[in-house]
């Protein structure tokens, strides 16, 4: 018998390595993935959002070493720092997968021996290159000045025994696939990019190493482990309960968005569909790689020590500020720069001024005029149709931008909002309304629309800044639990009269920079 229940979303992050502790560039895909969970389930989906550790591989087995520990504990120690960080930022993820969990290890197993019984991985001897950091294969065809064509730093030789995966036999297979579901690699210029290197030549894939050992051994081969790629993109099936779930896995499974860095996409629209297509299992509706932050105008590195801890970026500045930066920064897709100047310009701008000082205001004023207590609209001229009109079709707008994960797209028609409610008060001036008794009845009209475009907005920014969501909705002294607030409440006319509203904290406050 199936489960009923609402549509299913699955979405997952990249996997991060345990070698590095978590900085911005971790913060963006796992915050944006957030975002498009909770606006899914805003809008009624059943969602399983995931997020987890890649923890084996030589690249790790070298970190730990240098630190004189064991790759485990390595692991243990970051894999804490980073779902701390995950809490912090207020990340609603349905599990986190290790790699090292005795779960993944029996899927990968299963996976690799299912692959290899219908005939698609055999015993080799690979002889080329291999780029740590990147854990990569490359010819020497490949190479660019002998250096990794992605990383461009060093590649070591190698000779050595290897499992290989028949990649070959699928480049037809992916370049149909690709043109029949134009979805499934996105943005499109990314998508172009897959092609050409589709379209150059598909070489077998080497998935065992016998130079070290940290890592899933080759079932009935333990010489070998299982190539860290190979392991790692399993995850997203492992969690999804394949194969000791069947049930629950065909339920869950095709995933509706990998959201991935550009680095990474060709390993998630070249390797990962060709596996499941040997596998015999479904694709993935969508692989969306979004682009590269600098900071302060230079790429991130360690030995540069600009690194940004996110940690510190919200003790200064605060969650939801740093979540509304993000994606409100670049159009998702695009390399983007994070700078001071830049972050503190839109939490005094978009943030406090437009549309922290809405709320205040607005509710200064129901206290002014109405003693706190919400009034009841009367007439309506053309000015509060337009509102509402606008209302309207940010909630549409959100929802079409969210298709096309263009999350800068969802928060400016929610900031059309913000706009024009401001406009609204400067327009209607409830100052000089308050002043002639005659006039009351348009008053309590703009004091009620000022006030009903905050709830709307409330609801249509909670899955960017779910915190500032629910401050607005105890500021709008709505009786309703937030957590059961869905989409459809966005509806124009819900916020009830005759509530009494006080003094709320500022929403966001002004950031004073040297
Ligand atoms: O690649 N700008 O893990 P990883 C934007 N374990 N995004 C950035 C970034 C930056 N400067 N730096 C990192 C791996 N990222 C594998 C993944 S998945 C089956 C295995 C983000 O720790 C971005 O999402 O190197 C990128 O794809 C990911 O971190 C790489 O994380
Ligand atoms: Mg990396």
């Amino acid at each position: 018998m199936s489960k009923t229940h609402n549509p299913r979303y699955y979405i997952t992050t990249p996997i991060y390595y345990v070698n590095d502790v978590p900085h911005i560039g971790h913060a963006y895909t796992t915050i944006a993935a957030d975002v498009m969970a909770r606006y899914r389930r805003l809008r009624g989906d059943d969602v399983f959002f995931l997020t987890g550790s890649d923890e084996h591989g030589l690249k790790i087995e070298k970190a730990a070493e240098g630190n004189r520990e064991r790759p485990i504990d390595l692991a243990d120690r970051v894999v804490t720092g980073f779902m701390k960080l995950w809490k912090r930022l207020n990340i609603s993820t349905n599990d986190f997968i290790r790699t090292t969990e005795e779960r993944h290890r029996i899927t990968v197993q299963h996976f690799f021996e299912h692959i290899k019984a219908r005939g698609d991985i055999y015993l080799g001897e690979y002889q080329d290159w291999y780029c740590i950091p990147c854990e990569s294969f490359w010819t020497d065809t490949q190479l660019i000045e002998g250096k990794c064509p992605d990383c461009k730093r060093v590649v070591e030789k190698l000779k050595e025994e290897s499992y290989f995966f028949r990649m070959s036999r699928y480049q037809e297979q992916l370049l149909d696939y690709i043109e029949k579901n134009p979805d499934l690699i996105q943005p499109s210029y990314r998508k172009n990019e897959v092609v050409s290197f589709v379209k150059s030549g598909l070489r077998d894939l080497s998935i065992s190493r016998t130079s070290f050992k940290w890592g899933i051994p080759v079932p009935g081969d333990e010489r070998h482990v299982i190539y860290v790629w190979f392991d790692a993109l399993v995850n997203y099936i492992t969690a999804a309960g394949y194969p000791g779930d069947m049930e629950r896995f065909n339920d869950t499974w095709p995933a509706d968005l990998h959201l991935v860095g550009k680095d990474i996409l060709r390993f998630h629209a070249i390797y990962w569909p060709t596996f499941l297509m040997a596998a015999g299992l479904p694709l993935p509706k969508k692989v969306f790689a979004h682009g590269w932050w600098t900071v302060e105008g230079e790429k991130m590195s360690k030995s540069k020590g600009n690194v940004v801890d996110p940690n510190e970026i919200i003790d200064r500045y605060g969650v939801d500020q740093f979540r509304y930066f993000l994606l409100r920064e670049v159009p998702f897709g695009l390399d983007g720069d994070f700078s001071t100047t830049a972050l503190v310009g839109r939490i005094n701008g978009e943030l406090a001024n437009d549309l922290g000082n809405l709320l205040s205001r607005s509710i200064a004023m129901t206290i002014k005029y109405f003693d706190g207590v919400i009034p009841a609209p009367c007439s309506s001229e053309e000015i509060d149709r337009e509102l509402i009109r606008t209302a309207e079709e940010a909630v549409s707008g959100l929802d079409g931008a969210m298709k096309e994960v263009a999350f800068q797209r969802g928060l400016t028609n929610i900031w059309s909002v913000v706009s024009f409610a401001n406009k609204y008060i400067e327009t209607n001036a409830p100052w000089a309304l308050a002043k002639d008794e005659a006039k009351k009845e348009r008053l309590q009209t703009v004091i009620y629309n000022t006030l009903e475009s905050l709830r709307v907005t409330a609801i249509l920014i909670s899955p960017f800044m779910p915190d500032t969501a629910v401050k607005m909705w105890e500021a709008l002294n709505i009786p309703t639990l937030f957590d059961e607030v869905k989409i459809g409440d966005a509806r124009w006319g819900g916020l009830k009269t005759g509530t009494t509203l006080s003094k709320p904290a500022p929403l966001f406050p002004r950031v004073e920079e040297k």
